[in-house]
């Protein structure tokens, strides 16, 4: 197979995995500049900015803690800053970055209780309420919960999990990783409830990878005062401290924080509500061309698709990397794997960030040229069917959307 490293392609490189996302030229730009003294004036007036509008995109007023760290280093903070060991948290199966979230929390001397999942459908709040109503000791410290698996595609109902925990008139903390679902699906830090919300900077931010955050509620941080477990770089006190004017206590990572301030000017630009109605016609228009395929959606709760990402199952017999592979090598297309246990099943199709009609058109047309290339059975014409949705939806489109 071609590796890309050392080939020429005409045009652009097609990154559709669900994450890093495709990084805007304007953000790109603002990161190219020369970097600045993180201690002097010039650097205080960036973080003060930053530091205040990003609270917009989490639709918070409390403070969000930004840190020079992929996602694993904001889901590890979390947890570091409000629990002691042994402390037990409840956790739901929903795929792979819900298991690898209680793999760490393990690794940290917590003691997760996981309600089991099928990997096809986001979290139970009825399994969420029953647990917690049955601890009447109140030894269920935390629910940790992903908003949008990025494994599978579906999403978690993060509204009808808060009220499950106050059905149950239970205190646990909820915390909730929103890293495939901040800026591309609507998320609301403050109205529903959570204590500390999880997110990272490559997928609906924009940016490369290397930010990730901690939005913190007061009962969170009240939490991290009395908190056992050890923490030295993630620790929120001495940041938010710094963070006051404008500057942190370790060395921020001054040319993200520029591409973050850009990636910031174009999401409010185009207005948070704009922003989650493109992704959830794109995502609508996909699942039109997968079902025009005649190929399954791995999602099987249509309540909890992703407007992030589709996960297409492939027919039995065919393997999903053998058919991304086709992708990459004639149509310079990157298409997401399949993680664990749904390694060579499903491939998914990562239609969040910096992404508009003709790109998801291109990405679509590239899916069905693939499948005709590797001989995977299906019905042609999905790519019309998607087409056709983009049009009538554009005719009586749901929001104000600023290309139309
Ligand atoms: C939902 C989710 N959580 C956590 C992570 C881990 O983040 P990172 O790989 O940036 O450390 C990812 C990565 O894709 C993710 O999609």
């Amino acid at each position: 197979m071609t590796t890309r490293l050392n080939s020429h392609f005409a045009g652009r490189h097609f990154l559709q995995i669900p994450g890093p996302t495709n990084v805007p030229d304007r953000v790109l730009r603002a990161i190219d500049q020369p970097t600045i003294d993180h201690r002097g004036p010039e650097f205080a007036v960036l973080g003060l900015d930053i530091l205040d509008r990003i609270r917009t995109v989490f639709q918070t007023t409390q403070p969000v803690v930004i840190y020079a760290a992929s996602g694993t280093g904001a889901w590890e903070a979390a947890l570091a800053n409000t629990l002691s060991p042994g402390d037990r948290v409840l956790m739901a199966e929903t795929g792979h970055f819900a298991m690898l979230w209680k793999r760490l929390a393990e690794r940290l001397g917590l003691v997760p209780e996981l309600l089991p999942g099928d990997w096809r459908r986001g979290a139970d709040p009825e399994a969420i309420h029953a647990t917690l109503a049955d601890d009447r000791a109140h030894a269920i410290k935390a629910v940790c919960i992903v908003h949008n698996e990025t494994s599978t595609g579906a999403t978690s109902r993060i509204a009808e999990i808060r009220k499950a925990i106050d059905r149950a008139s239970h205190p646990a903390l909820y915390m909730v990783d929103t890293i495939s679902s901040l800026a591309s699906i609507d998320y609301r830090h403050d109205e529903w409830g959570v204590d500390v919300t999880v997110a990272g900077s490559q997928k609906g931010l924009m940016l490369p990878p290397g930010l990730s955050f901690n939005a913190v509620s007061a009962k969170a941080l009240a939490a991290s005062r009395q908190a056992k477990l050890p923490r030295s770089y993630w620790a929120w006190d001495e940041i938010l401290e710094a963070n006051r004017k404008g500057y942190w206590p370790s060395t921020p990572a001054t040319n993200l924080l520029y591409g973050l301030q850009a990636a910031l000017d174009q999401l409010l630009d185009e207005g948070l509500p704009n922003v989650f109605a493109r992704h959830d016609r794109h995502a609508e228009a996909t699942r039109r061309a997968v079902r025009g395929w005649n190929l399954e959606i791995l999602c099987a709760n249509p309540a909890e698709y992703s407007s992030s990402l589709t996960a297409v199952m492939m027919p039995p017999g065919h393997d999903a990397d053998a058919f991304r592979s086709v992708v990459l090598q004639h149509l310079d297309m990157s298409l997401g794997t399949g993680l664990s246990k749904l390694a060579g099943k499903v491939f998914r199709i990562g239609h969040l960030g910096d992404f508009n009609d003709l790109m998801l058109m291109g990405t679509l047309s590239g899916v069905e040229i693939g499948l005709g290339l590797a001989n995977v059975p299906h019905r042609r014409g999905g790519v019309q069917v998607a087409l056709d949705y983009l049009v009538a939806a554009r005719a009586a489109p749901k929001a104000i959307d600023r290309a139309a």
